[in-house]
């Protein structure tokens, strides 16, 4: 039975009357908590792509001392390790599951072949490990790392299995773009803690709906960090690595700042903007310039409030405090032109695919199961399916090019839609906010559709053959089924 959003939210506000005497519910864990800024900011340390990552249960301070316990690739440590490669580098990464379910690694954004991408079938059993091996292929840019086995993919994203990967080349090098201290990885995630500070991933129905979302937002794995920096300008590498919080970043004074690179590498042109919206799985590179600030000035990294959607955006909130400590005088100027890309014509694809990501299914919710420790109800689908690991719904011919609508005309809710495989340009933006934002107009991985947007992407496939996803990047929905298998062949 197919229904409308309205009427499977009439049906939560009942389960929620019933097992709540709360008046709203929802806000109760989506409003964040600020913290005092006093920790400051870590960088998790870099490595370079040999190495072996072992997915455990540890322990890591969040929040000031408080020891969490978490889930880490490495001992003590929420997050892995940052893993920093050049364009045209062999990654060799061993994988040990030390967790007590099967887990494995999905290369977020890198174009691997198929049995090294993290398929969530391809899992590594507890006690096993996994050799993973590929040839670096991308332009430079910011990737990400995170588990991806069916049905455990929010939960240990979110107990903290996570890292980045920053691809360098030739192009940026010649950028001489802010480095060393002036380059700072920045992984924004939310956290919900038990009462002893360990994480706490229990989904109820209404997280499932909306999205798991925590009130307390950890930067590097920290919550409420504070970072001094210098009279310069600095280059942030930001990922959006919460399971299904968007944030509208910006500056506390209303700063403005440069987008100069997205999911897939440097932008064309850098674009001066005040805010930017960033969706779970979405990376931006930012400059921000602190030249113009006086010793001793406070500026906060902030969510600012955004409308569009019904379930995100009513709150502002701080994220990362600067304290401007250091008078320094660099001449750093942005450089005008940044990168070339290679406009993929429209007229060059071969086949126009439709993905509804409208539909909602009420049928899901009277078969509830229980899928890694959440709650599995099919409610949130594409072209009305759920993902069946025995069916391949796409079949696409390796090195065609494409052109995916993903369609949320109809929705009420948000989705940040990821296709594995590829990097696409996205050719335009219908109905909600219209056009496209600084960050969308370059290479992209991941793309977010607000209630009533229908967004256009293409794309060329590698001749990598196999079996690839694309889903909703927000976790909860997609471990509730929000996926689908293509075949390139
Ligand atoms: Cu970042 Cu299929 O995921
Ligand atoms: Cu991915
Ligand atoms: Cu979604």
């Amino acid at each position: 039975m197919k229904t409308t959003y309205g009427l499977i939210l009439s049906a939560f506000a009942l389960i929620i009357s019933f097992s709540s005497c709360s008046s709203d519910p929802l806000d109760l864990v989506t409003t964040v908590t600020e913290g005092d800024f006093t920790i400051a900011l870590p960088s998790p340390p870099t490595t370079n792509g040999q190495m072996n990552l072992t997915a455990q249960f540890t322990t890591q301070n969040i929040f000031k001392g408080k020891s969490s316990k978490v889930l880490g690739y490495q001992s003590g440590s929420i997050l892995g390790p940052t893993i920093v490669v050049n364009t045209g580098d062999v990654m060799s990464v061993n994988l040990q599951n030390n967790l007590t379910e099967p887990t494995n690694i999905h290369w977020h954004g890198l174009i691997v072949p198929a049995n090294m991408d993290g398929h969530p079938e391809d899992v590594v059993q507890p006690g096993a490990s996994f050799d993973y091996k590929f040839k670096v292929i991308q332009r430079g840019g910011l990737y990400w790392y995170h588990p991806h086995p069916d049905g455990y993919t929010a939960k240990q994203a979110f107990m903290g299995l996570a890292g980045a990967v920053i691809v360098r080349d030739a192009e940026e090098e010649k950028l001489n773009l802010p480095s060393g201290e002036f380059e700072v990885p920045l992984v924004i995630q939310d956290k919900r803690i038990n009462t002893d500070y360990s994480l706490d991933y229990t989904p109820t129905m209404n997280d499932v709906m909306t999205g798991y979302m925590g009130q307390y937002i950890t930067v590097n794995g920290v919550h409420a960090p504070y970072k001094g920096v210098k009279t310069t300008t600095y280059r942030f590498r930001v990922l959006n690595g919460s399971n299904s919080r968007i944030y509208n970043l910006g500056f506390s004074n209303g700063a403005s700042f440069k987008v100069i690179g997205s999911d897939g590498g440097l932008l064309e042109t850098a674009e001066a903007v005040s805010t930017l919206l960033l969706a779970p799985g979405e990376r931006a590179d930012i400059l921000m310039d602190f030249s113009s600030y006086n010793i001793g000035t406070e500026l906060f990294l902030m969510n600012n409030s955004f409308t569009g959607t019904s379930t995100q955006g009513k709150q502002k909130f701080n994220i990362l405090k600067f304290v401007v400590e250091t008078k320094i005088t660099t001449n750093f100027v942005t450089p005008l032109a940044l990168s070339t890309l290679d406009k993929i014509a429209a007229n060059s694809a071969s086949k126009t695919r439709t993905f509804r990501i409208s539909e909602m299914s009420m049928s899901g919710m009277s078969n509830m199961g229980n899928m890694g420790g959440m709650t599995m109800t099919g409610m949130h689908q594409i072209n009305n399916k759920v993902y069946d690991k025995n069916r391949i719904d796409e079949v696409v011919a390796a090195g065609s090019t494409e052109i995916w609508v993903f369609d949320n005309s109809t929705g009420a809710e948000p989705h940040p839609m990821h296709v594995h495989g590829v990097q696409f340009q996205v050719l335009d933006r219908t109905g909600g906010r219209g056009g496209l934002i600084a960050s969308e107009k370059g290479w992209k991985d991941t793309i977010l559709l607000l209630p009533g947007e229908k967004v256009r992407v293409i794309m060329t496939f590698n001749n990598n053959k196999g079996l690839f996803v694309l889903h909703c990047h927000n976790l909860e929905h997609e471990d509730d089924g929000m996926m689908l298998q293509f075949e390139v062949q």
